[in-house]
């Protein structure tokens, strides 16, 4: 074996304000599988995640739950772990961007590239929203699309007709933060000059082995379009870390999120007394490896490297870049059901059959993984259940009850199993790869082999006739064998099934030991080690995750209020900007139906312009046909807190006037005023 080699593996950090879906498991399971081999064939790998924390989506979900940024990535971490943990992701550290090394890191990398000449300040416009004091993401700005006519698209591309344009494009444009008119603002920009960095930049993509071939092919799209300095900094608010030496700019979230990599591990090193320097010190000879995906390519090819660069750092070793998953051969999609949370499969099937799955499918190329529902079943039961499995299951039992546990002193078929070297070395050359498919291939090959051989010679006969006990030994003892060799190849994509396969076989499962079979060697009681997954599993995890979209849509709400007396005493006088903090808009009813299980309660759906809102309205009585109500105008108090009900959230409140019970009814609008209008 060659000299072991120190490598530092990261994954690309999930951001906080989301679940973790099966789309992100393809990465986490790509990269744990590569950790476990590399550690499997003697090299010493830090492995390292965590979220990534800044950014304005995180400020504003955060707001509109009615928590700290800090609370919610708190949140999010818990899940993620458990996530990962659930999917037997053993990370060294998770960690997150928001965190004190992170932030040292980052700006002592920003200064050395402002020492170096590599920052530089421009005055920019951008889009604002007069109400809440922001400036707006692109993504926060929607409008009709200049091209087609497409109403409500985002501020960058056209989901209709696939335009790109400048969020200054839009027609009628609406922040969807308050849904006021953006106006232009200028504001002071800090900018890397990246074209600065060009030469180095070529250099680094097309004279290593860092990137994959296409990948290089891509890059040359964007260096033949022109490097443009890259703006790395945002105006308040924002959640993020402020930029040393300005009172009001923030890290852009892309600028730190990388740096997190190595203040996650620099936070691992602290805790567990581990050198730091060396993993960022060019000179070293450490591996740093990051796994990502397709669609942040630019930002770890282009920018990482030149930040690394101007702050005198080690640069990536390698950048393995994967494709995208999608669910029977569709982007995943919420309303079918197939946008599975990790927590969500979880709940239905075990964590090993997609490890499996994804891994059989696997290669170094940047292609998408299609996970086919019914080939994974097929996939699943007839490969983990029916060939490796399998092979134990036949025939652990004769060894136990004939033999006391111990296998045979020799083999009966020398020849197969003198082939196990052969298929090691395909094994090794698929994970070192990353070509997961042809390792499992190759495994899955010799398992065909193993049980043809097994039904050729049949141990369930020989053990009933005379004088065959020497061969019916054998026979088993090269079953468990070939099987000891396929679980030990399997092992980074099952590891579960390899520890209780280990502790079966009473051996530790060396991938270096698996040709050297073990003869009269004592095994311990077979326990089944994994089990058919049954479509409705299947199915009932995609029922769940219909259900885990509802759960989403309800995320806010008040329940609608009736007042219950005729003549409500008046409230105490307030003041036009007490009033003004009330956000009354105009909405239009798109469902209506009664909560069975409520007296008053109706279940609507409001549309108003921005987004859609589930409220819990006490229209029951007043509205016996609540089908009659869809198509209805109606004003919505939309910035109520929303509020947590049996039946789900409500997510705002209908107005209403009456004094109650059957006698309630539904302010109105008049023609002219639009869905998402505010009330003055
Ligand atoms: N926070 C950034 C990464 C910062 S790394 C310094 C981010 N987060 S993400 O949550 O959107 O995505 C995390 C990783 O999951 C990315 O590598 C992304 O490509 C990958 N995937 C997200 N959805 C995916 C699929 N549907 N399929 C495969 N990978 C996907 O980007
Ligand atoms: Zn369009």
């Amino acid at each position: 074996m060659n000299k072991p080699k120190t490598i530092l593996v990261t994954n690309a950090l999930p951001y906080a304000n989301g679940p973790i879906h099966l789309g992100h498991m393809l990465e986490h399971i790509q990269s744990d599988i590569w950790v476990r081999y590399e550690r499997a064939v003697g090299n010493k790998v830090f492995y390292v995640c965590g979220d990534d924390c800044h950014g304005t989506p995180v400020m504003i979900k955060a707001a509109a739950q009615g928590i700290t940024p800090e609370q919610m990535i708190e949140k999010a971490g818990q899940s993620h772990r458990a996530d990962l943990q659930g999917f037997l992701i053993h990370y060294d550290n998770y960690y997150r961007t928001h965190s004190p090394e992170n932030e040292k890191f980052s700006s002592e990398m920003y200064l050395k590239a402002k020492e170096k000449g590599y920052i530089i300040t421009k005055k920019i416009s951008q889009l604002y929203d007069p109400v809440k004091n922001m400036f707006l993401p692109d993504r926060f700005v929607k409008g009709t699309c200049p091209r087609c006519g497409a109403k409500d698209q985002y501020g960058d591309n056209c989901e209709v007709c696939g335009a790109t344009y400048e969020p200054t494009d839009l027609k009628d444009a609406y922040s969807t933060v308050s849904g006021a008119k953006p106006v232009l603002k200028e504001s002071v920009h800090y900018f890397f000059d990246l074209p600065k960095a060009h030469d180095f930049l070529q250099d680094f993509i097309h004279n290593t082995d860092v990137l994959q071939k296409e990948m290089g092919n891509k890059l040359d799209e964007w260096f033949k379009a022109g490097l443009k300095p890259w703006d790395i900094s945002r105006d308040s608010p924002y959640f993020g870390f402020k930029i040393p030496g300005t009172e009001d700019k923030f890290f852009y979230v892309w600028m730190d999120a990388p740096v997190g990599y190595l203040a996650s591990l620099k936070n691992y090193c602290d805790k567990n007394g581990i050198d730091f320097a060396p993993f960022t010190d060019p000179k070293s000879d450490i591996e740093m490896v990051h796994f990502i995906g397709k669609d942040i390519l630019y930002f770890h090819s282009l920018f990482w490297p030149a930040t690394l660069m101007a702050a005198g750092m080690k640069l990536p070793s390698h950048i393995f870049v994967h494709g995208y998953v999608t669910v029977d051969g569709a982007k995943m999609s919420k309303s079918r059901g197939t946008f599975i949370k990790a927590a969500t499969y979880l709940k239905f099937l075990k964590p090993e059959s997609l490890r499996y799955y994804f891994a059989s499918k696997m290669s170094n190329q940047v292609t998408d993984v299609d996970l086919s529902l019914d080939d994974f079943m097929a996939k699943v039961n007839s490969d983990i259940v029916g060939k490796v499995v399998n092979l134990a299951s036949r025939t652990a039992g004769f060894i136990a009850k004939r033999f006391d546990g111990r296998l045979a002193a020799a083999p009966y078929n020398p020849e197969l199993l003198g082939r196990i070297a052969q298929v090691r070395k395909a094994v090794m050359a698929g994970y070192e790869s990353r070509n997961y498919g042809d390792a499992v291939r190759a495994v899955m090959e010799f398992a065909d082999e193993a049980n043809r051989y097994i039904d050729k010679e049949a141990p369930w006969v020989i053990a009933k006739e005379q004088g065959q006990e020497q061969k019916l030994q054998q026979v088993c003892t090269d079953g468990l064998n070939l099987f000891r060799a396929l679980i030990t190849f399997l092992s980074p994509i099952l590891p579960e099934v390899a520890k209780n396969a280990a502790e079966f076989l009473n051996d530790p499962l060396a991938f270096d030991e698996a040709d050297k079979p073990l003869y009269d060697h004592v095994i311990n009681r077979f326990k089944p080690l994994y089990q058919r997954i049954e479509r409705s599993q299947i199915d009932a995890m995609i029922e769940a995750s219909k259900e885990d979209l509802k759960a989403a849509k309800a995320v806010s709400a008040p329940q609608a209020q009736t007042a219950d007396s005729a003549y409500e005493p008046l409230q105490s006088e307030i003041t036009i900007d007490d009033f003004s903090k009330v956000d009354l808009r105009v909405g239009t009813i798109t469902k209506a139906e009664e909560v069975k299980e409520a007296r008053k309660l109706l279940k609507l759906e409001v549309d108003i312009g921005f987004a859609r809102r589930q409220v819990f309205a006490g229209l029951k009585q007043a509205y016996k046909d609540p089908a009659a109500l869809v198509g209805r105008k109606v004003i919505l108090v939309a910035n109520l807190k929303p509020r947590q009900m049996k039946f789900g959230l409500s997510e705002g409140m209908v107005t209403a006037a009456g004094p109650g019970q059957d006698q309630i009814f539904l302010l109105g609008v008049d023609d002219g005023a639009r869905n998402g209008d505010r009330v003055h």
